[in-house]
């Protein structure tokens, strides 16, 4: 079956512009406390139900799986573009990143602690992300937790550059109400919504905790 168009669009792109994403965002990621913390608030639920293995779906240049390890979290990468997978391993030798599509986890039911699509469900089409959700809730142990952060709005905008190069996809801004309630069909459970960055020029961002439930 021939692969969808956003797939293929995705990994171009990000094939392109993975250096320089990772020269200007993992910086930025440094500065960026509040994402911070809620990461550190999700590693300790994590934590509290065991020590299981924690996903980085959509990881870029691992940044954040590096990050995750740093608060105590087994944590690997999976990612489309395989030039990011290249760059993530090449800057975090000690950790584990696989070329893969969140959409067609190559992992086994029920085995992971946690997940974490941080900016990396921006890009898939909404009709698409009941299967993103799906396989989330599938790789999870019962109890299990996600963490999602995503632009808030209601548009789809075309983007055709960024860090410093042309790039040829769609990015999706979503109203939080929407994201929870196709991951509540999933399976899901909300847990907390973070709404942030409501002042300023960019969009508002938010941070949604959900678990699986059971364990
Ligand atoms: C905006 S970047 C975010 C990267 C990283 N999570 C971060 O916080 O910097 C979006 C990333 O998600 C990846 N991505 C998008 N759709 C994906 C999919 N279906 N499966 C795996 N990775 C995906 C892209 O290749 C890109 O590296």
């Amino acid at each position: 079956m021939a692969e969808p168009t956003h797939l293929t669009e995705i990994r171009a792109s990000y094939d392109t512009v993975a250096e320089s994403y990772a020269g200007l965002v993992g910086p930025a990621f440094e500065n960026d406390l509040l994402g911070r913390s809620t990461m550190a608030a999700f590693a300790e639920l994590v934590l509290a139900g065991g020590d299981r293995p924690v996903l980085d779906a959509g990881c870029g240049p691992g940044h954040v799986t590096a990050h995750l390890h740093t608060l105590g979290l087994d944590a690997f990468g999976v990612e489309l573009s395989p030039v990011m997978v290249g760059v993530a391993r090449r800057t975090h030798p000690g950790l584990r990143f696989d070329v893969g599509t969140m959409t067609a986890l190559d992992l086994p039911d029920g085995g992971l602690g946690g997940v974490v699509a941080w900016y990396s469900t921006v890009h898939t089409p909404t009709e698409e992300l009941p299967v993103a959700f799906r396989e989330f809730h599938r790789v999870l142990a019962p109890g299990g937790h996600v963490l999602l952060g995503f632009h808030v709005g209601d548009e789809k905008r075309r983007k055709d550059q960024g860090y410093g190069h042309p790039m040829s996809l769609d990015l999706y801004l979503r109203p939080p109400e929407l994201i929870a309630e196709l991951a509540t069909a999933a399976g899901l459970v909300l847990d907390a919504t973070l709404l942030r960055d409501l002042q300023g020029p960019g969009a508002p961002q938010a941070c949604l905790l959900l678990h699986r439930p059971g364990g």
